[in-house]
């Protein structure tokens, strides 16, 4: 990030994002700067976001969702390629895919109790394998599996019936297609073809969300026509590639809307200068596999993901936080349970979860303040449940929280939770506002609690 941002700001002055396209800048290349002419003199502005992302910035959490034949095996999605498994092969796990328990209303049900607002699935993902009716492009597809149905049209038919948005993950690279080695171009246009049959034949989806790219550093990807495709056909679709676990964070092409930091803490965005308003996401996974790992115990607990979902947005950054289905396509217990739990932390914080944003007010440690419309929240870390030592372990502490960058016109402040009313205090000589944060009331704990200033 700290790289990228050094190589934009070297950039060429004064070129649009148009011109960019037409220069064919790759995918990685840095964008370029634009310098803003003030009262105040030459300054580097920031780009106003276009409605598509400011409506994905508010939708802050999503669900990801990685199932394929690959569930059959449950040892993650990279299966193929770590035990080498030779295409003729792996490719019969076609012949035993029944998708029996995947039911897209039930799956989007899942999500919007976690309180998730968008599911991103895996149409495809790097087994070459289609969820989708590909319509004759290829028969490793889900219709010509034991399913024998379009599970992507089951999908967006469940997120639309539940109120999520239905995003399409599409891989780039792929193990099966001999093309993507022997005849690149070829191969394009075969992935072109593909993922048009995904942006005509299921109605208004939220985005397209490709990964892959990062096989082939040096590859042209013509990723233009793609996204010129798409464009034409799903203008309002944000579109997403995603950087690669080594490049967090960093700008592709001019048409990306969102940059990606794929199992990482995402750093604040610097947007100075650049031609468009880009947004965040960052992907996790809840254990150590994307594709359902049946060994892998490794998972997260809800205090974990409501830390994780916090830090995403102490940075203006969207959560994706994955499942792994089971071979027959359903969430596991675990995740689904987790998930729900999670919800109920987010539901009792819903305004400052999806409609705040960082506003200059930086507290101490994990601390840190957002504004949402209007609306000033703390979100204050490490509490102690207070005023009873006979039954609770003291983690962190009750007592006075410093902030700064708090608007002046704030008079009180309260917590969410409870509307208990909590001292405040200001030093305008150090600039500093402080809050006397009681510990959680015996039977809360609620991880990070938030405090409404007004
Ligand atoms: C990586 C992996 C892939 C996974 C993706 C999710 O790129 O190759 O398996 O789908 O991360 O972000």
């Amino acid at each position: 990030m700290k790289l990228t941002r050094r190589r934009l700001l070297q950039g060429t002055v004064g070129m649009g994002i148009g011109a960019a396209v037409g220069r064919g800048l790759a995918e990685g290349a840095p964008r370029v700067a634009r310098a803003v002419e003030t009262e105040k003199g030459t300054e580097m502005s920031i780009p106003k976001p276009e409605p598509r992302i400011e409506r994905f910035e508010k939708m802050a959490y999503g669900m990801f969702i990685h199932w394929g034949l690959y569930s059959q095996l449950g040892r993650g999605e990279w299966v193929q390629h770590m035990e080498k498994i030779p295409v003729a092969e792996y490719k019969k796990l076609k012949d035993t895919f029944t998708a029996e328990d995947f039911d897209g209303r039930a799956i989007a049900r899942v999500a919007r109790n976690a309180g998730m607002k968008y599911i991103t699935l895996t149409t495809r993902h790097h087994e070459g394998f289609s969820l989708y009716d590909t319509r004759g492009l290829s028969d490793y597809d889900a219709v010509h599996s034991p399913a024998g149905r379009d599970l992507v049209a089951d999908f967006v038919e469940g997120c639309r019936a539940e109120g999520i948005v239905p995003f399409f993950y599409h891989t780039t690279l792929d193990w099966y297609q001999e093309s993507f080695n022997a005849d690149f171009d070829g191969y394009l246009e075969y992935l072109r073809k593909s993922v048009e049959v995904l942006c005509t034949q299921y109605g208004e989806i939220g985005g397209l969300w490709f990964d892959g790219n990062w096989s082939k550093a040096d590859a042209d990807w013509k990723e233009d026509a793609l996204y010129g495709m798409i464009r034409k056909h799903q203008p309002e679709a944000m579109i997403v590639n995603n950087t690669g676990i080594h490049k967090r964070g960093e700008f592709g092409h001019p048409e990306i809307d969102s940059t990606t930091f794929e199992q990482g803490r995402p750093e604040p965005m610097n947007r100075e200068g650049m031609p468009k308003y880009v947004s965040a996401e960052m992907c996790q996974t809840m254990n150590r596999h994307w594709g359902i790992g049946k060994n892998d115990f490794c998972y997260m607990s809800p205090k974990e993901i409501i830390e994780h979902l916090c830090a995403c947005r102490k940075v203006g950054a969207n959560y994706l936080l994955n499942v792994g289905p089971t071979a027959e396509g359903k969430i596991p217990a675990y995740e689904a349970a987790t998930l729900e739990r999670v919800g109920d932390w987010v539901r009792m914080h819903a305004d400052a979860v999806y409609n705040g944003k960082p506003c200059g007010i930086a507290g101490q440690g994990d601390d840190f303040g957002l504004e949402a419309d209007g609306a000033t929240y703390l979100f204050i870390h490490d509490l102690a449940i207070s005023g009873l030592d006979h039954v609770t372990v003291a983690v962190g502490g009750a007592g006075p929280r410093k902030f700064e960058g708090v608007p002046d016109s704030v008079k009180a402040a309260q917590w969410v939770d409870n509307n208990e009313g909590l001292k405040i205090e200001r030093d305008p000589a150090a600039g500093t506002f402080t809050v006397d944060a009681t510990g959680y009331p015996y039977g809360t704990n609620t991880v990070v609690r938030l405090v409404k200033l007004t």
